[in-house]
């Protein structure tokens, strides 16, 4: 049976990318990445995806009068290379209703907070001036609202007293190529059911979960 076909969209340094590049190396990984679309020229995670021999395309969003029409490029071009799921990893471009109705269930993004708290930018941050002892990240399927929809993953890190942003986001970074990689499997699996605004995976066992949910 071939393999759910992936596409990952990306504006940046691409390392989630990079996460998911090296866990779909493994030929027992259950999806297969299939194109790599950025918004923005000329970014690193695209010389990634080139190196591992994914195909790419490059789709500024300046070049469009709106958000619909934008989406609606994304949209084709992905579905002409057959993409099953798709894959937010550091994209920063909100999507538009039709879009993420269209993808619902479909659709994952890594958020670098433990959602629903902390959405938005600049999550690290407001985690250290907020007090917070646990911070970390998510994985969850895309709704039209930002940073919402089911949660898929999540792990937490501790802040430490001396942190900054920095050393704080460096810190949730490590979980997010863990996790990202953990929930695609899960969807790709077919492993995912969606219960109202719980996302429940099929045959893992509560008594697994600590500091990571589901452990992976
Ligand atoms: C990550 O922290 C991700 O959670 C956030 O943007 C960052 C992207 O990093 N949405 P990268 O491009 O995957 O390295």
């Amino acid at each position: 049976m071939s393999k759910p076909r992936v596409g990952v969209l990306v504006s940046g340094r691409g390392s989630n990318l990079q996460a998911l590049i090296d866990a779909a190396a493994d030929p027992a990984y259950p999806a297969e990445l299939a194109l790599v679309i950025s918004n923005v020229p000329g970014v690193f995670a695209l010389e990634r995806a080139e190196k591992a021999g994914i195909p790419t395309r490059t789709i500024p969003h300046k070049n469009f009068l709106s958000r619909e029409a934008f989406d609606q490029t994304l949209d084709a071009e992905l579905r002409a290379v057959e993409v099953d799921i798709i894959c937010l990893a550091g994209f920063m471009r909100l999507l538009s209703a039709p879009f993420s109705t269209a993808w619902h269930g479909r659709m994952l993004n890594v958020h670098p907070a433990l959602l629903p708290s902390f959405k938005g930018l600049n999550t690290h941050q407001r985690a250290i001036d907020a007090g917070v002892k646990l911070h970390g990240c998510t994985v969850h399927l895309v709704t039209p609202d930002l940073d919402d929809g089911p949660i898929v993953a999540q792990a937490a890190v501790p802040v430490l007293a001396d942190d900054t942003a920095e050393t704080l986001a460096a810190r949730v970074l490590v979980q997010e190529h863990r996790i990202y990689p953990l929930a695609l499997k899960l969807l790709a699996e077919g492993r995912v059911r969606v219960d109202g605004n719980r996302a429940i995976i099929d045959g893992m066992g509560d008594a697994e979960a600590a500091l990571v949910n589901p452990a992976g």
